[in-house]
């Protein structure tokens, strides 16, 4: 009989793509995709430790799953990804959760397949496999089973070199390495050639993308240029790489999405300081009047923090005025969470109250900030790549604007083309139209 796996994704679009190789690899070791998780004879936890509420989430779902075991007792479960790799995980997870069968962490995906051979035949009943390697190889050749639609994820750099002070990352995933320009522009061909409409380039921070002497400014316009229809995005910067150049090749290569994700974390120098970002709000300030100067309807989204330690009423403040002199066309924001190891877990921490309100104050002004620009795009006619059908809606279909706006439109159209959408209405977040040709 066919065995079925299942994996359960937490974190970032890294993560994702990542499920995708997760994927990748289970099928040639002859497993196919299971509807639910009561039915797989392999669970998967694909794993994030950005936010302690990740964490405790996580482990609450790989607890839950021991009910399967009773009526499969040869149910695989592995815990994989960057909850695995922080010091002392793998045994935490083990001692909490016997019944898990292969713990691996970030840089050793493909011995995944091993592991599950290796549990299958009962040989080894535990796989567990964490290495510290700071700076492992690039493994050019994982198998990937694409889950995304119209749009294909496209890793340039894997790793993060900045360390800001509140981060995780830096510790589980490793010092910054960037892939072969090669590699990566022939693999884009392929996606073209297979019909993917839209490349995202992945990267913990892709302004620092270096290989030989090509950096990201290069790749970016390396890969906007190979023939064809379709748009490419990228993720994430960081403001202190961003530069001029970026700007113009954004502004100069029409399939490059006028869509710019620009995490800032704060609007107060102090705390900017005290995080390691290395810019000031002037200087992002700056990043954010040229891009407006260049390319008048780039969309800018931004990440940002409320309740890093010792942020007071006047930073947040600053936060709050940022955010309105912005106009972010949408923010993910964020409580901070102690990270153990990081240096900002050291410091003293605002009562969990302060936070609270402080990321509600946050929210509620970037909703009505979000509802007001959606109102800019009443009347006007946006390119829209249709992405799927509307999941409840007839003859309904949801895509992207260019800028990276959602949209939902009536017409008859095929996902996967570019199709013009007069917007006539907006719900906060989200555009409604109508197929326009
Ligand atoms: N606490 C809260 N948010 C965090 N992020 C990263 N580390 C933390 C933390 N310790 C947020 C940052 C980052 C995004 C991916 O997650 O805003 O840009
Ligand atoms: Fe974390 Fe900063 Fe690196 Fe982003 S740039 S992954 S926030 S350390």
């Amino acid at each position: 009989m066919n065995k079925l796996y299942y994996i359960n994704t937490y974190g970032c679009q890294m993560n994702v793509h990542e499920s995708e190789k997760i994927a990748g690899i289970l099928r040639e070791c002859g497993y196919s995709e299971a509807a639910t998780e009561e039915e797989a004879d392999l669970i998967v936890f694909n794993t994030c430790c950005i936010r302690d509420t990740a964490e405790k989430k996580i482990f609450g779902n790989i607890g839950d799953v021991k009910k399967y075991k009773k009526n499969n007792p040869s149910l695989i479960v592995a815990v994989v990804g960057c909850m695995s790799q922080q010091s002392g995980y793998s045994e935490k997870i083990k001692k909490s959760y016997p019944f898990v069968n292969i713990v691996l962490g970030t840089s050793n995906l493909p011995e995944l397949a091993e592991a599950v051979k290796n549990v299958e035949s009962k040989l080894n009943k535990s796989f567990i496999s964490v290495p510290c390697n700071e700076r492992p190889q690039i493994k050019e050749d994982i198998p990937v089973y694409r889950t995304s639609g119209t749009n294909a994820w496209v890793n340039i750099m894997y790793g993060c070199d900045n360390f800001c002070s509140y981060c995780i990352v830096p510790y589980v995933r490793g010092r910054e390495r960037s892939r072969d320009i090669e590699n990566i522009t022939d693999e884009i061909k392929s996606l073209l050639d297979e019909g993917y409409k839209e490349i995202t380039l992945l990267g913990q921070n892709v302004d620092s993308y270096r290989f030989e002497n090509f950096r990201f400014v290069d790749i970016l316009e390396r890969i906007a240029r190979i023939e064809g229809k379709f748009r490419v995005r990228f993720m994430s910067s960081h403001p202190k790489d961003f530069n001029s150049e970026v700007i113009d090749v954004i502004r100069s290569c029409p399939n490059i999405c006028n869509n710019i994700h620009l995490p800032v974390q704060s609007g107060s120098d102090r705390i900017l300081s005290l995080m390691n970002r290395r810019y000031t709000r002037a200087q992002y300030l700056d990043i954010i009047s040229e891009i407006r100067e260049k390319i008048p309807d780039c969309g800018i989204t931004t990440d940002i923090m409320t309740g890093f330690p010792t942020e007071t009423e006047e930073d947040f403040a600053d936060t709050l005025d940022l955010v309105k002199k912005v106009g972010f066309s949408n923010a993910f924001t964020f409580v901070y969470s102690p990270r153990k190891g990081t240096v900002a877990a050291e410091m003293e921490q605002l009562p969990s109250e302060v936070k609270k309100r402080r990321i509600t104050e946050l929210v509620n002004l970037q909703n009505e900030i979000t509802k007001r620009l959606s109102l800019d795009y009443i009347g006007k006619t946006e390119e829209v790549l249709v992405e799927d059908r509307h999941p409840k809606l007839k003859n309904h279909y949801c895509g992207r604007t260019d800028s990276g706006r959602l949209v939902n439109f009536s017409g008859e159209c095929a996902i996967g083309e570019f199709v013009k959408v007069k917007v006539t209405s907006s719900k906060s977040a989200s555009l409604w139209g109508e197929y326009d040709g």
